[in-house]
């Protein structure tokens, strides 16, 4: 059938019309359609090939980096000698450069229960240059191995810039299925940021820490290339009064070592990191938080002092999310929400990312600060100064995924699917950013679900919709306030 002009302009009136509407419908949020076709994994084998002992007579192995100072022209180099402590030394030398150098470090060894580890080898390497790629070296003395690493760029607002987001990987075959799929895909990753819950060691009978020692190893293949920044998690914490172990974070702390004393913090668990064009603040969930606490008082410095002309893009690290819809840890954040969501948006973080709940979510920009006791104001509202929350705790452990949602979907979550995946944030320059989320039932370069991110900073009042989300805001604080 031939259509009139006046048909032809009828039809794509109603079919704008009918695009409005499908617009307006999925504005709630989407909930992914993808069929799994299994939600749990086991551990792989003891005698798996990515679990094997390096051969040599006590020959380095876990060989781990993360950033050793706040600039990033520092690299903490760990790893774990079994027979003899041995050197505590990594010699390492710049690209094209004969100059051979060389920096100390220590060792440390803890027991668990019945479990004894091995020599924890910390050496943090000073005053590299940047966007150098460095060779490094360790077991001096006896079998040595060498590495590579590269340098990030200094420090500036337009400074490109790609991050890995894994959390709760564990060692599953799923762990190792994300792993591969980080490492072979096309964005790369140059640092991953860890959301916590490494080796779900914990899992196991008397927290058999020979699981940590796995876990090392099997990460070892990523983590001796480029830093992981680690955030701690609740299969981190190995309290056990049961086993006479009441030294909560002993394991994590023993293996894993961060640069928290470059910013002024007084724990490992948190603290904060400078890379190319963002500024890296890592919390804490499972330590004291609320006022007056040593995390507290340290984060009330910190949000203050990060300077958005230098570093754009201001990223929040912690392991308990604070805006999920999964029925699985749903609102095991809360404590943290009311402490720590209004500095959020008052200093308008960018991208707030945790882990926890095993599944993949992203949320609109939102915030619920406006409450006071006695003003009933307790209510999720857009919010453009607010960050977008991203849960990404789908690395893949034997505890399997949190299929269950809280239903209706919230309006503030924007889409959710439960698969094993990772995510990639791609910095472009100050104003935009690029995530995706990769599904391990994908090829490695499919995204499964992506956004743009506007920094908050830079983000102009331009969009009249949000300038009157911003209004909205405004009135609900002075509300709050009176
Ligand atoms: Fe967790």
């Amino acid at each position: 059938m031939e259509l009139t002009w006046k048909g032809k302009l009828e039809w794509l009136v109603m079919a704008g019309f009918l695009y409005i509407i499908n617009a307006h419908v999925s504005e709630g949020g989407i909930t992914s359609s993808f069929l799994r076709s299994y939600n749990y994994s086991l551990d792989m084998p003891l005698d798996s090939d990515v679990f094997r002992v390096p051969p040599g007579y006590n020959a380095p192995q876990q060989v781990h980096i993360t950033q050793g100072d706040h600039l990033g022209k520092g690299v903490i180099v760990s790893w774990i000698t079994q027979d003899e402590p041995g050197s505590s030394t990594v010699v390492y030398w710049a690209q094209d450069s004969q100059l051979k150098l060389q920096a100390d470090g220590f060792f440390v060894t803890y027991n668990y229960f019945n479990y004894t580890s091995g020599y924890i080898h910390h050496c943090t390497i000073e005053n590299l240059e940047f966007d150098t790629q460095y060779f490094y070296e360790v077991g001096i003395g006896f079998t040595t191995r060498e590495f590579w690493f590269k340098t990030p760029p200094p420090v500036g607002p337009d400074v490109p810039y790609t991050f890995g987001l894994i959390g709760d990987l564990g060692q599953t075959y799923d762990s190792n299925t994300t792993l591969t799929h980080y490492e072979k895909s096309p964005a790369k990753g140059e640092t991953v940021l860890y959301v916590g819950d490494l080796s779900y060691a914990d899992d196991y009978p008397f927290h058999d820490n020979i699981r940590w020692d796995t876990w090392g190893r099997f990460t070892e293949r990523v983590a001796a290339y480029q830093p992981w920044i680690w955030t701690a998690g609740n299969h981190e914490i190995d309290f056990a009064p049961e086993l006479g172990e009441t030294r909560p974070f002993k394991p994590y702390t023993a293996r894993y070592h961060v640069p928290f004393q470059a910013s002024h913090s007084t724990s490992p668990l948190w603290y904060s990191i400078k890379r190319a064009s963002a500024y890296i603040i890592v919390m804490s969930a499972y330590s004291a938080i609320g006022k007056y606490t040593p995390q507290y008082k340290w984060l009330e410095n910190e949000f203050a002092k990060v300077n958005r002309k230098e570093t754009p893009w201001l990223i929040v690290l912690m392991h308990s999310p604070i805006y999920s819809s999964y029925v699985a840890h749903y609102m095991e954040g809360e404590t943290v929400r009311v402490m720590y969501e209004r500095w959020f948006v008052k200093y308008k973080v960018d991208v707030v990312f945790a882990g926890h709940v095993h599944a993949y979510e992203r949320s609109e920009r939102v915030s619920n600060i406006a409450y006071n006791i006695v003003n009933g104001l307790c209510k999720t509202m857009n919010d453009q100064s607010a960050p977008i929350y991203i849960t990404i705790g789908d690395g893949g452990n034997i505890e399997g995924l949190a299929t269950a949602m809280t239903e209706p979907q919230p309006k503030y979550s924007a889409f959710r699917e439960a698969s094993f995946g990772h995510g990639i944030l791609d910095i472009k320059n100050r104003s935009h950013a690029y995530f995706s989320w990769n599904r391990n039932q994908d090829g490695c370069a499919v995204e499964a679900d992506s956004i743009w991110l506007n920094n908050r900073y830079y983000w102009t009042h331009s969009d009249e919709a949000s300038l009157s989300e911003l209004r909205h805001h405004e009135k609900v604080k002075q509300l709050a306030e009176a």
